[in-house]
């Protein structure tokens, strides 16, 4: 039965190569069924059929793309190229004028340092771009890649030798809102306006083992976004105050030296969180309950001001909720704004959005805690407790001790003076301790 079947197949074949409809480099496998080539160790570029749809380069040894590479393939929509040792380059329009492509990932070339800044141009149907594991040094020029797309996710990770994320980094590949993932780069440093004139979904910046800066202005310019940011496993020890607004997801787990974070307030939107220290989760929990009361008067007016307009979702205005710029006034400077602090005072007014989710939660990374890190005793039960306990009969006792020394009518002696003294000290530490364990 299969051999009849491999017999089929190889009349088919002939009968197909007889024609010369189609031809298929040595080296490569076509599969013409799903118009798809596969070339194992090629050392020119293979010359592919014009109906190829999906190429496959595995373990060639190239030293450079060439120029219009795949220009002659009309249908061509996947390139995938890896494990080449000895590619160097890619030269200026490697990837040019791909009116189909969706798809270019280029994976395992451990010599791979230069990428022409107009090597990937006019794709406007790119949907994924992935750079994994390759020798660059700095980070790749994409300024003309012009998709068209929605949703476009651009992967670089695992680059060990990008340093820098420099600025208009991502400007440029789409119209529409992009996924970057940057995970397990060396990426050591983020400078001002890297994410500049781009639309942020998710930005994955996770494993960075180097990251130790996000400059304060990194998130400026961007267009929209980031709804979700994960700093996991980083070293960056504060996150910009500016760009936050728009996050609804922050994780920074095992990022130890993040010790600070910014201003609540610039935290607008944001639902979760995955943090290292407990210690923040309790003024994000604060930021829950300012929000809560915040929400039963604001949104109501909100409400009010929007009339029927409930499209019109991030309704806010500074100090006047009714005031008629209610729908850019957010986020960046726009011109019916006149400052972009206007954030920082005032109540907040939760857009329709947190209104109706009207969720927060944090997720404690609870199973770190053990592991000498321990910064927050209150986390566990029967200690907070405790401390309740404590600080109460510190607060009652020493205000008794107190109240009895300054109501007492005998002479104010050295010994009472200093007793006194004790006990005042003594009962601003019952008090602190109570603010600690309210959080
Ligand atoms: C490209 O695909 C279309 C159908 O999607 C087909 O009609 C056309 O012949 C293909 N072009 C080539 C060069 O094979
Ligand atoms: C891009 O490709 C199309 C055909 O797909 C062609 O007509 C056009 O001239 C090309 N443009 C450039 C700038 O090469
Ligand atoms: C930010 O991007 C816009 C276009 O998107 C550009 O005009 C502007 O010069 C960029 N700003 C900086 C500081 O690079
Ligand atoms: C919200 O507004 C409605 C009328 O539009 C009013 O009946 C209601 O009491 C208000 N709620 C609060 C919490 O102010």
């Amino acid at each position: 039965m299969k051999a009849d079947l491999n017999l089929l197949f190889f009349i088919f074949i002939t009968v197909k190569v007889t024609l010369p409809l189609e031809y298929c480099s040595t080296d490569c496998h076509c599969d013409w069924n799903i118009h798809s080539v596969s070339c194992f160790g090629a050392e020119v570029m293979p010359v592919f059929h014009s109906s190829t749809q999906e190429v496959w380069l595995v373990g060639s040894k190239l030293s450079s793309i060439p120029q219009n590479a795949f220009a002659n393939l009309n249908n061509i929509s996947h390139i995938y190229i890896s494990d080449d040792d000895t590619l160097r380059y890619l030269e200026k329009h490697s990837f040019h004028n791909l009116s189909r492509v969706t798809h270019i990932q280029l994976t395992g070339m451990k010599i791979l340092s230069y990428i022409d800044q107009e090597a990937f141009k006019d794709l406007p149907n790119l949907r994924y771009l992935g750079i994994t594991n390759t020798g660059l040094t700095s980070f790749p020029g994409l300024q003309y890649i012009q998709s068209s797309q929605e949703d476009f996710i651009l992967e670089i990770v695992e680059n060990a030798f990008i340093q820098v994320i420099p600025a208009n980094s991502f400007s440029g590949i789409s119209k529409n809102a992009l996924t970057i993932m940057l995970n397990s780069n060396g990426v050591k440093e983020i400078q001002r306006y890297a994410f500049n004139g781009s639309r942020l979904e998710e930005v994955y910046l996770h494993r960075n083992v180097d990251l130790e800066q996000i400059d304060e202005f990194a998130f400026y310019g961007v267009i929209h976004g980031p709804t979700h940011l994960d700093l996991s496993e980083t070293k960056v020890s504060s996150l910009p105050s500016r760009g936050m607004e728009t996050i609804e997801k922050l994780q920074a787990k095992n990022t130890w030296a993040l010790k600070a974070l910014p201003p609540l307030r610039a935290f607008f939107h944001l639902q979760s969180a995955e943090l290292t220290f407990p210690s923040h989760c309790c003024g994000l929990k604060l930021l829950k309950r300012w929000r809560g009361h915040s929400e039963a008067v604001i949104c109501n007016l909100t409400r009010i001001a929007l009339g029927k307009r409930q499209e019109s979702s991030s309704a806010l205005s500074k100090g006047h909720p009714g005031h008629k710029h209610l729908k850019d006034s957010f986020g960046r400077p726009t011109a019916g704004t006149t400052n972009h602090n206007h954030y920082s005072s005032g109540p907040i007014y939760p857009s329709e959005q947190s209104e109706i989710e009207g969720l927060f939660y944090v997720d404690l990374p609870t199973e770190d805690l053990s592991e000498g890190f321990d910064f927050d005793v209150m986390s566990k039960g029967f200690l907070r407790v405790l401390v309740w306990v404590v600080s109460l009969l510190a607060i009652s006792a020493n205000l008794l001790v107190m109240f009895i020394l300054l109501t007492s009518r005998q002479k104010l002696s050295v010994t009472r003076f200093l007793m006194g003294h004790l006990a005042f000290a003594d009962l601003c530490m019952g008090i602190y301790l109570l603010f600690i364990a309210i959080c």
